[in-house]
């Protein structure tokens, strides 16, 4: 039987545990694992980076990113499908305080229409301040669905304008890529 419920159930492979049980290690923290050292620094390379940060799932990346791009009481634009506010234990709210102001998208992807018009107004000290755009490709709940790099590239410009972060979740990003013959480059 094929498993299809999710993409997490897989497991790994004769050679992939092989690969584990062979990879040179070392601790992390004083940058002597040379199998993670190697990884960052393709995965930089890659995507045309200064460095690359190695995290062990994907939920700790999105949070980590969070948290360092938003302040306690702030706001996040998401799609009503994003895996930060649906799913990783409400740590949005628990690690970084921030509330999630939700779109509802095509898919679980959003348009930067959609995120211009949910912006809070900045002078209101009632609402929210909002900081921060949270993106996913391909999508979880959105089954899969990829975003376009034209339509990256004007939510880009729409945090540009109004000082926003954005945080893209590429937790199947690799697939993304495939799907829609990207570069990563790009990125
Ligand atoms: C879009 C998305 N973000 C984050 C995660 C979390 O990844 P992890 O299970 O490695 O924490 C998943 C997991 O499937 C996901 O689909």
């Amino acid at each position: 039987m094929i498993d299809l419920k999710s993409d997490t159930v897989t497991k790994p492979s004769k050679g992939m545990m092989e690969a584990i049980f062979n990879a040179e290690v070392g601790d992390d923290v004083y940058k002597e694992d040379p199998t993670v050292n190697e990884l960052e620094r393709r995965v930089a390379e890659m995507f045309g980076m200064d460095d690359a940060l190695f995290f062990p799932t994907g939920s700790m990346a999105n949070q980590a990113a969070i948290k360092m791009h938003t302040q306690p009481g702030e706001q996040l634009i998401c799609d009503k499908y994003a895996h930060v506010y649906n799913y990783e234990g409400g740590g949005v709210s628990f690690n970084s305080g921030v509330s999630c102001k939700l779109l509802d998208g095509d898919r679980g992807m959003i348009t930067a229409a959609q995120v211009e018009e949910a912006i809070n107004p900045p002078d209101f000290y009632h609402s929210p301040l909002t900081t921060l755009v949270c993106v996913e490709n391909t999508t979880n709940k959105g089954g899969g669905a990829c975003y376009s790099m034209q339509t990256f590239k004007e939510i880009k410009a729409v945090c540009e304008k109004h000082g926003l972060g954005f945080h893209l979740d590429g937790a199947r990003l690799w697939n993304a890529m495939v799907a829609t013959n990207q570069n990563p480059k790009d990125y």
